[in-house]
């Protein structure tokens, strides 16, 4: 603590405090980081007055400019590569009905109890008297050291003055690998359909904060036991659950893809990848069909699960982009390297994964990989080193054939050139004919292969070409 407290920012607003004889703190989450070495660029700080007021002291003093959020009370400026938000101290921060808070002035201990979580509710003097001094009169480093995120008031009254703090609770204990209290718990669970009054934006940004944690079971086990997952992305909650029919089980889902997403952050820090392991087997419920004699299947979850993901992500108001084309089209072909794991594996499979997957085959493999959740050693033992020969293969592949980034041989323009052609039926069938016969493997990815190839197939369609 004593080396933050070091930096020159303090000392100024220390300076300005004393004086202008104005109490001020250093609270909230920028505290709590550094009793948990979590550094952090984001600075509150709280004066028992006007918040306003004491940032645009500050602004003058550090050259800087301040933005002032006159609504809410606050103002903020930025100080070399700092955050530093300013606000006065609050007695009760919230109203029930909206997130809109009201100002009223109160002690500094007034404002730590309208804090969501006693972690976060620890402040720091920057008064001359007891500088460096920690306030925390909520047992807060009490609740670090036993990894627990409790609320400084009654948690009903907590969660009702901002039902965010809820997906807070889940996140914060996915991000620290930390518990929720007992009583926190009950009251989410009492609560759980004030969710609905926040914005879908807010709560996502939540979710992908504990998708982005190095454990997000933590956060979605959280989420599902409290019932919350069931409101804000019920496809998800839908992959709990196990039927039986003649004594014959499938796995659950639910637990199953939780495993798949935590094995894939072991391996990527791409929240999309993520999302990808979160949505791969999404249509399952969906495709679920007991077949006499083979027990349970889940035919094409594959093409329904990619069908949903655009409707999911708008759900989620995740972006509709790129980035939503990246999940699908993995959620598509999450199958297909273990399917070709599992069996002998031919140049022309390799080929057209090669070509299907793209740009996006190592994360391709990298999902798969995560994919595979049995407990059998030696079934675990026979999928990785199928996969180390498929990813072998894909290298030696993409060396001779480079179909990656495949780009036809001869163009569309080409093929009208060379037969008088018009845009037209025939101009897409000997693009395919080619296509086809390069990752068959019947003719090599050239120019001069592919020109005979074509030449010969045009010939089945009457068509002669008007030069060579
Ligand atoms: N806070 C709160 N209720 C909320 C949001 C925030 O009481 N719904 C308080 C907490 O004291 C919190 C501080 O405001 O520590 C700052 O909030 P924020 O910047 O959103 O979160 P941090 O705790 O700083 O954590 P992170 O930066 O990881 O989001």
């Amino acid at each position: 603590m004593e080396q933050h407290l070091q930096h020159p920012i303090f000392k100024a607003l220390a300076g300005i405090a004393d004086t202008h004889h104005i109490e001020a703190y250093i609270i909230g989450g920028y505290v709590r980081d550094i009793f948990l070495n979590r550094p952090s660029k984001d600075i509150d700080i709280v004066v028992l007055g006007n918040g306003i007021e004491f940032a645009e002291l500050a602004g003058k003093h550090l050259k800087s400019k301040v933005a002032v959020f006159k609504n809410f009370g606050t103002a903020m400026l930025k100080y070399q590569d700092l955050e530093i938000e300013f606000v006065g101290a609050r007695k009760e921060s919230y109203r029930s009905d909206s997130r809109k808070p009201i100002v009223e002035n109160g002690t500094i201990e007034d404002d730590q109890l309208r804090r969501d979580f006693t972690i976060n509710a620890l402040a720091i003097s920057l008064n001359k008297a007891n500088y460096g001094q920690l306030v925390d009169p909520f047992n807060g480093i009490i609740d670090l050291n036993n990894k627990l995120i409790r609320t400084p008031l009654e948690p009903e009254l907590t969660f009702s003055d901002d039902p965010l703090r809820m997906m807070r609770a889940i996140r914060f204990a996915s991000q620290l690998n930390f518990s929720i209290d007992e009583q926190a718990l009950n009251a989410i669970k009492k609560q759980k359909e004030r969710i609905s009054i926040l914005s879908k934006e807010r709560i996502t940004d939540e979710l992908n904060k504990i998708i982005m944690s190095d454990v997000p079971s933590i956060g979605f086990k959280y989420l599902f036991d409290t019932g919350l997952l069931q409101l804000i992305f019920p496809q998800m909650a839908g992959l709990y659950g196990v039927d039986i029919i003649n004594g014959k089980g499938h796995k659950d889902n639910f637990y199953h893809t939780l495993q798949v997403l935590d094995n894939i952050c072991e391996t990527t820090k791409d929240l999309w990848l993520r999302w990808a392991a979160i949505l791969h087997d999404i249509a399952k419920p969906a495709t679920k069909r007991f077949e006499e004699g083979h027990g349970w299947t889940f035919h094409g979850h594959e093409d329904k699960g990619a069908r949903m993901v655009p409707k999911i992500f708008a759900q989620l108001k995740l972006p509709l982009n790129e980035k939503m084309k990246f999940v699908q089209k993995l959620v598509q072909l999450h199958l297909r390297p273990i399917v070709l794991a599992q069996e002998v594996v031919t140049d022309s499979a390799v080929r057209r994964l090669l070509f299907d997957a793209g740009e996006d085959i190592e994360s391709l493999m990298l999902l798969c990989n995560a994919d595979v959740t049995t407990k059998n050693e030696y079934k675990v033992k026979k999928y990785r080193n199928n996969f180390e020969l498929v990813k072998q293969k894909l290298k030696d592949v993409e060396e001779r054939d480079k179909i990656r980034n495949w780009q036809p041989p001869i163009s569309g323009n080409d093929i009208m050139e060379i037969f008088g052609l018009s845009a037209g039926k025939e101009v897409g069938l000997l693009k395919n004919a080619i296509r086809e016969a390069i990752l068959e493997g019947e003719i090599t990815n050239t120019y001069d292969n592919a020109l005979q190839f074509m030449l010969e197939k045009a010939k089945e369609f009457g068509l002669q070409p008007i030069k060579r």
